[in-house]
């Protein structure tokens, strides 16, 4: 493959398109809702109406706004302002899209009437597509699809024409941070790794050094960095081959929840496509650089998100976190060094070498660049999947785009951050979504779940849920984490079910400091974080079912009175 094949193959994929595309959601929202069988029935009405010549029809990749699941697109070059969106289509309306492609015809299907979305709502004006710029655009199983929007284009530039050494330096320049939740600066990660020179425990390979993509995303609520792998693989997987060529890398593993079923079978296609064009495997683009990648499936356990339960898990060997140092950077898979990135951080890459450091740098705060991929759920009108510039304000995602709760009511909180992170209220809501700020109001970016709650949610309740989630996930390896979230949980109880007491919460915060500082990995260290955050932003909401509960004084007497 040289770069020439490569335009040619774009440029033919290019000659496939008709004057009317109708793209049809096939990310795993919609498949759930019908949608494989809405876009062979769309495919089947193009071809009953006769306008197979005009219209295109295809699956493509989540379509954002998940919760009017399947989602369906028309664009029509000859009205290029006639981009259409219908929501919760199903599969008996599928000839009334097309009957509506003639505007003389009129549809003899009988139907309920197609619901129209708006694609000039701030759902969609007030997204910045970096990662997600194919996404719910072209077709993820078709590797033509990718390339004839410019895919393989930035992997053929670093090979031709960069050292690992630009390679990095670009990826510094960009401000590029770990979108796995931490925030860890990318080019500094890629070039301790580079410069690493530990020997592994395999006596066969003396010198090697690996890729690794954490594709875990265990949490409750997040579902980004899945839609980015079943909507646009191709991107991820050039984004590791990128960094294994800066790294000095032969060798990759995309380590995935083995619920992630679809994202799997896309991926595995993905990478049989890229070698069977050699983009991935020996000798890609002609040059000396080999890289291969491969899946490893995880079995569903949170932990195994934690970097070095990962590379356990890789290993063959049981789950659960070591002390760090030394860093995977250092001392990874097999002993060697090993690069460590999220989904999304990998995700960014292309775009980075194609579109240069500063375009990148120039998004988003000073400190916090790029954009950042949400999964935005919980009580508001609008939720899926949305990318916005860093910086943007929770109230333009909670209210602008989210479109505030369903009833008219207001929002009370914001979840971010999953397990480790925290609630924000809504007083908060002109807070800039940037690493540092959310850490400032004892919440995180974490990896990208976001969560509104109306007025009725309880937030004892929150804390608890997210303190069962703990409990049921530690590994048990280490006691504060493997005893203290069972007994914060029960103290949570003790305080929802109103039967605690002042020195219960007292206690309760003792504890969550003892579990903090003395767990092992970042599962126990952050699993206090959202008892911490709405302790300090709703203690109301602790206080209340703590002043009812009947005083040490008021049971006793009770009791006595029953004797
Ligand atoms: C309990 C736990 C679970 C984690 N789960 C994930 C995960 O699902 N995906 C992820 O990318 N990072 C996860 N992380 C963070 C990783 O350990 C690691 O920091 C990250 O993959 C590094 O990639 P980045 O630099 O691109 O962010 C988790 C960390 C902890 C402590
Ligand atoms: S903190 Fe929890 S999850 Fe982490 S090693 Fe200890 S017991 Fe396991
Ligand atoms: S899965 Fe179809 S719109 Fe998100």
């Amino acid at each position: 493959m040289d770069l020439p094949e490569l335009l040619d193959i774009a440029e033919k994929e290019r000659q496939t398109q008709k004057a009317v595309h109708i793209r049809c959601c096939v990310a795993a929202g919609c498949v759930a809702a019908d949608s494989l069988i809405l876009r062979e029935k769309l495919q089947a009405a193009v071809i009953a109406a006769g306008m197979a010549d005009q219209v295109k029809v295809s699956g493509v990749g989540c379509m954002r706004l998940c919760c009017r699941a399947p989602l369906v697109a028309v664009d029509d070059k000859t009205q290029p302002d006639r981009s259409l969106l219908y929501e919760t289509v199903t599969p008996d309306q599928a000839s009334a899209i097309v009957a509506a492609l003639q505007p003389t015809s009129i549809s003899k299907t009988k139907c309920e009437p197609l619901q129209r979305g708006d694609l000039t709502h701030p759902f969609f004006t007030r997204q910045r597509s970096v990662v997600l710029e194919n996404t719910g655009v072209i077709d993820p199983e078709r590797i033509e699809s990718y390339i004839a929007v410019g895919g393989y284009q930035s992997l053929h530039q670093v090979l031709r024409e960069m050292t690992p050494h630009q390679v990095i330096d670009a990826i510094t320049r960009s401000g590029l941070r770990g979108r796995g939740g931490a925030g860890y600066p990318t080019g500094l990660k890629w070039a301790t790794v580079a410069k690493a020179t530990t020997k592994g425990e395999l006596s066969v390979t003396a010198d090697r050094k690996f890729v690794v993509c954490n594709a875990d995303e265990g949490d409750p609520g997040a579902f980004m960095d899945r839609s980015v792998m079943e909507s646009d693989p191709h991107r991820m997987l050039e984004g590791m081959a990128i960094a294994a060529y800066a790294i000095g890398a032969t060798q990759g593993y995309i380590y995935i929840r083995a619920e992630y079923s679809l994202a799997s079978r896309r991926l595995q296609l993905a990478i049989r496509q890229a070698q069977q064009l050699g983009l991935l495997g020996s000798q890609i683009f002609d040059s000396p650089f080999d890289f291969r990648i491969d899946l490893r499936t995880g079995a569903g356990a949170y932990v195994c998100g934690e970097e070095t339960a990962l590379m356990a898990s890789i290993e063959g060997k049981r789950g659960t976190p070591s002390p760090r140092p030394p860093y995977p950077a250092e001392r990874g898979l097999w002993g060697f060094p090993t690069l460590i990135n999220n989904v999304e951080t990998f995700a960014n890459v292309p775009s980075i070498i194609r579109y240069g450091s500063d375009w990148f740098a120039s998004i988003g705060t000073e400190k916090s660049k790029g954009t950042k991929v949400f999964a935005l759920t919980g009580h508001l009108r609008n939720t899926g999947l949305i990318e916005v510039p860093m910086g943007t304000s929770l109230r333009q995602i909670v209210e602008e785009m989210g479109g505030g709760v369903p009833g008219g009511g207001t929002a009370k909180a914001v979840q971010t951050g999953g397990p480790s992170g925290g609630c924000i209220p809504a007083s908060a809501f002109d807070t800039p979504v940037d690493y540092e700020s959310l850490a400032q109001l004892g919440s995180a970016m974490g990896s990208g779940g976001m969560i509104a709650m109306d007025q009725q949610t309880n937030m004892v309740d929150v804390a608890r849920y997210f303190m069962e989630f703990c409990r049921d996930e530690s590994c048990g390896k280490c006691i504060p984490c493997r005893v203290g979230t069972v007994q914060l949980h029960q103290l949570l109880t003790k305080i929802r079910s109103g039967k605690a007491t002042s020195t219960d919460l007292e206690l309760l915060e003792e504890l969550c400091d003892m579990v903090k500082h003395t767990s092992l990995c970042g599962l126990g260290q952050s699993a206090p974080n959202p008892v911490f955050s709405t302790l300090r932003h709703f203690r109301e909401d602790y206080l209340a079912l703590i002043q009812s509960a009947p005083s040490s004084s008021d049971s006793s007497r009770a009791n006595h009175h029953q004797e």
